[in-house]
């Protein structure tokens, strides 16, 4: 062996030895003292540093976790690396910890990866009074804003008729949606955020979209498990680099937008969420030099709006037409139901919903079914918590698993079926179910819910009031893979539809 292969033989191994000793040091330095007064629910044995990782599905964590509450019940303690998590599965005790415990499980629970991000603004990854304030101010903007009501109602038909002009353009042949679907959608919270929608092929719309689906898809990746697990790896890691440096980009956007309105604003006339945020700012400056009306927590929360307005609501609705597809009875008893209640010349509106319970059903169905959030957004304990006979302490970080809720099978006649019966009674009369939370539930729960169902019915029907559609000639319903791609989000693997007129 020559000399610079022993060489550089050594110097693996000595870097080696380097790091497990110090991963062994940080494990050893943090672990909880026996004696603690503390009561962790069981769970799987974990390894030093990497914890239960090593048994964690990383296409789909979510699974993993579902087959673990079989074996150690519905709260169980997981090792995310070096962070002890604790899992909450099925619809009870879910409810029971966001519902009924609503405060003692309300904190968010951070990554590193979201600590660096975000910074604690905004409302998805904010905490505390800053939280609160930020959730207040924009929940009652959103209203101002027409959220709930028929200003946006009236906005979204609008923007759906955009979607259908492109859908039409191509005539019946195949393409795939993906890019259309989630222009339309970004537009109506953009309408709201900037006061103004983008066209579809504005340069600077489709890159901030393109920065989201990226840093959607890195955020489960492999690597980014490793910088979890050792953060100090990040500046070693392309895919941290990638993501840090497309939030960094998303975030100049919002800055930019900021300011150039900052001066402008009139009080009399706010066109936009970041007008009516500006407005507020200097309100509060006045009165409180720290208010948290600031810079950074409106970057943040206008691109939360942006981010969680945009991906969510697109990625049901593709799921919606590729399930269509793949079981064409039911597009045709939609479809049937549209023409009944609506006919083909007047759009739809919110009111219809009561008058179409099968329609109301798949869309619910749909939901359930995409499961689009599938681990929810991370959960903390706000203090020193008892739960079903365990003691928990402040700051463990909790998995309200979603997953385990939609398909709750005390809950759910066949849950791992597409079955819109689920929402449907004997007389066809649509049924709320309880377990049926895709939004999530408590103090967290999801920001835009009125508005996200509001967009679904609206997109969908104006959609299948417009068009039949089906599978590209040569693709059978049996090849509809319905197994999701890899993401934060669970999205449909990419796909083409052929959008006919009727
Ligand atoms: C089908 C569409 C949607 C689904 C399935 C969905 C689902 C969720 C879920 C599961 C959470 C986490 C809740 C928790 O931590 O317990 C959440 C939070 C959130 N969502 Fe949505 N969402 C959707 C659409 C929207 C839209 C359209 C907006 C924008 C207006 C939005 C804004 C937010 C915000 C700001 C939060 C953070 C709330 C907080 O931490 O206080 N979402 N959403």
């Amino acid at each position: 062996m020559s000399l610079i292969a022993v060489l550089l033989a050594n110097i693996v191994t000595v870097s080696l030895v380097f790091i497990l000793t110090t991963a062994f040091f940080f494990y050893f330095l943090f672990k909880p003292s026996k004696s603690s007064v503390y009561r962790f629910p069981p769970g799987p044995a974990g390894w030093p540093v990497i914890g239960n990782l090593n048994i964690l599905d990383m296409k789909k964590p979510h699974e993993t976790l579902c087959q673990l509450s079989e074996k150690y019940g519905n709260v169980f303690t997981f090792h995310m690396g070096r962070q002890r998590c604790v899992v909450l599965t099925g619809y009870e005790t879910v409810k029971e910890a966001l519902v009924n415990q609503a405060d003692d499980f309300g904190e968010r629970g951070m990554t590193h990866a979201s600590t660096v991000f975000s910074k604690g603004a905004g409302v998805v990854f904010g905490s505390g009074e800053s939280w609160k304030t930020m959730r207040r101010f924009t929940l009652s903007t959103l209203r101002d804003f027409g959220m709930g009501k028929r200003t946006i109602e009236d906005r979204i038909v609008e923007e759906a008729r955009c979607l259908l002009d492109v859908f039409e353009s191509h005539k019946g042949d195949s393409f795939d949606p993906i890019i259309n679907i989630n222009s339309a959608v970004s537009n109506v919270i953009c309408t709201i955020v900037f006061g103004d929608r983008f066209d579809y092929s504005d340069p600077q719309f489709l890159r901030l979209q393109q920065l989201l689906r990226q840093n959607i898809k890195l955020g489960i990746s492999p690597a980014m498990r490793l910088y979890e697990i050792f953060p100090f790896l990040g500046s070693f890691l392309a895919n941290f680099k990638k993501m840090s440096s497309n939030n960094l980009e998303t975030q100049m956007y919002f800055s930019n937008y900021y300011h150039e309105r900052k001066d402008i604003v009139d009080r009399n006339d706010l066109r936009s969420f970041i007008d009516a945020f500006i407005a507020k700012q200097q309100e509060e400056e006045i009165k409180n030099p720290n208010t948290y009306f600031n810079e950074v927590n409106m970057v943040s929360t206008a691109g939360n709006l942006f981010g969680a307005g945009t991906e969510t609501t697109s990625t049901t609705l593709r799921w919606g037409l590729l399930l269509l597809m793949k079981y064409p009875h039911i597009q045709e008893k939609v479809h049937a139901e549209i023409q009944a209640v609506i006919g083909k010349e007047r759009p739809p509106r919110v009111e219809d919903r009561k008058d179409m319970p099968y329609t109301d059903a798949v869309l619910h169905e749909i939901q359930r079914f995409a499961n689009v959030v599938p681990m929810n957004v991370l959960h903390q304990t706000k203090s020193d918590i008892d739960f079903k006979g365990y003691r928990i302490p402040k700051g463990t970080p909790v998995i309200p698993l979603l997953t385990s809720v939609l398909f709750d099978k005390n809950h759910w006649e066949t849950p791992h079926k597409f079955n819109p019966q689920h929402f449907l009674d004997a007389k066809g009369k649509f049924v709320k179910r309880e377990a049926f939370m895709p939004f999530s539930a408590g103090r967290r729960v999801c920001l835009g819910e009125t508005l996200a169902r509001m967009e679904l019915f609206l997109f969908f029907t104006l959609l299948l009031q417009r068009f039949k559609f089906s599978l590209p000639p040569g693709v059978r319903a049996e090849d509809v893979d319905l197994s999701p791609t890899i993401g934060v989000t669970n999205a449909p693997k990419p796909y083409k539809l052929c959008a006919i007129r009727q």
